[in-house]
């Protein structure tokens, strides 16, 4: 492989912050002039706004996605001796927030084409012990969400939603985080709504979890120095907050942007033998904060973009149940065979709101020449 140095990168926030610098740094002035500098009016302003945003009643403020989700099971009492169905092909923090609990994941496939949980397999994967399904609307689409409320309804099980990925994404006109019982959100740097730290937050519509939630969140404590319930300490940062309160406005038009380049990506890279592009399902929208293709020649063509110059990743290369951190779990290579075939074969392509038209007509120009 001739690499010829990064011209196109895979992720990149340099253009967006010098394009808004002013207005970030008058947001983090604004935090450390206030005189309150932990859950502060940026904090309250925010879980308003975003709630807002994803048609909830309730958001709370957390440290991280993992938190998000560590503390959403928490809040429904999830731990020791419960099981947690999810998905193998998902970032690791999905599993090691399950953990966290002392409840153990248990896997079930995934569609090869939208890459998310297989709703037909959950009868296959649910047990005496199942106490929620934790859907992982991955790469930017959300899951199936209708079978899957109705069978978790219909079996009593609570349903925590994975949204880091797919912040904004739709499911019949719902957003991601309004359906399960609670919702999960990163708003990690690269994310779709995306900070300049760690920060998450959790979304409800249960009053009774939300308040639940902001004493998790809190040491346990619903007034100063008194605990109700052994907590944790997981705020969402007041700067990080700040940066999301000036991001959030502009958040709709990040993903039109975002769906300007697949759509890009879809026109001008159909009909290359060997080459699948991402499925998006009716009824669905797609925030493509990932688009992935997939081929047999995955780490050929990876190795040919590197050459151009052109970033890839791979998301993810490693099943999570042939993790070497993961193998107590019991599950064999071959239990999980769409999830496996998946990581040998998947490659994501750059994908950021600023990446200019040209940059991606030059991916699809490289990808082409690769395939002739
Ligand atoms: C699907 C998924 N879940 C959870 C997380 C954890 O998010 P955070 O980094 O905010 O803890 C991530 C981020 O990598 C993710 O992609």
């Amino acid at each position: 492989m001739a690499s010829s140095g990064v011209k196109i990168k895979y992720w990149d926030y340099l253009s967006e912050y010098a394009a808004h610098r002013d207005d970030y740094l008058r947001a983090v002035d604004d935090v450390f002039s206030s005189g309150r500098l932990i859950l502060g009016q940026q904090v309250a302003a925010f879980e308003e706004s975003f709630a807002a945003y994803c048609g909830v009643s309730s958001v709370v403020g957390v440290n991280s996605c993992t938190d998000a989700l560590f503390l959403a099971l928490k809040a429904l009492d999830i731990g020791t001796g419960d099981e947690v169905i999810t998905v193998s092909n998902t970032a690791v923090p999905t599993v090691a927030a399950i953990r966290a609990t002392g409840a153990t994941p248990a896997f079930v496939d995934v569609e090869e084409d939208t890459f998310l949980m297989d709703v037909s397999l959950l009868d296959g994967a649910v047990s005496r012990r199942t106490r929620c399904i934790l859907p992982v609307h991955l790469f930017g689409q959300m899951v199936d969400m209708l079978p899957l409320l109705e069978y978790a309804n219909r079996l009593g099980i609570s349903i925590v939603e994975d949204c880091a990925q797919a912040c904004g994404a739709t499911y019949n006109g719902n957003r991601a985080g309004s359906l399960g019982d609670i919702g999960a959100f990163s708003f990690y740097p690269t994310k779709v709504l995306g900070t300049f730290g760690d920060g998450g937050a959790v979304t409800t519509s249960r009053p009774e979890l939300a308040r639940r939630l902001k004493r998790l969140r809190m040491y346990g404590m619903e007034s100063t120095y008194y605990a109700e319930e052994e907590g944790y300490n997981s705020r969402l940062d007041e700067v990080q907050a700040a940066i999301l309160n000036v991001k959030l406005p502009g958040l709709d038009a990040a993903i039109t942007r975002r769906q300007r380049i697949a759509d890009i990506y879809n026109a001008d890279l159909s009909g290359i033998d060997g080459l699948s592009l991402p499925v998006g399902r009716a009824g669905r929208s797609h925030q493509q904060y990932l688009y992935t293709v997939r081929t047999e020649r995955r780490d050929n063509l990876m190795n040919y973009l590197a050459g151009q110059g052109i970033e890839s990743k791979i998301n993810y290369p490693d099943p999570i149940h042939l993790m070497r951190g993961y193998r107590f779990l019991g599950y064999a290579p071959g239990s999980l065979p769409v999830t496996e075939r998946l990581a040998g074969t998947i490659l994501s392509l750059p994908m950021y709101p600023e990446l200019p038209d040209e940059q991606a007509a030059e991916v699809v120009a490289a990808i082409r020449r690769f395939f002739t």
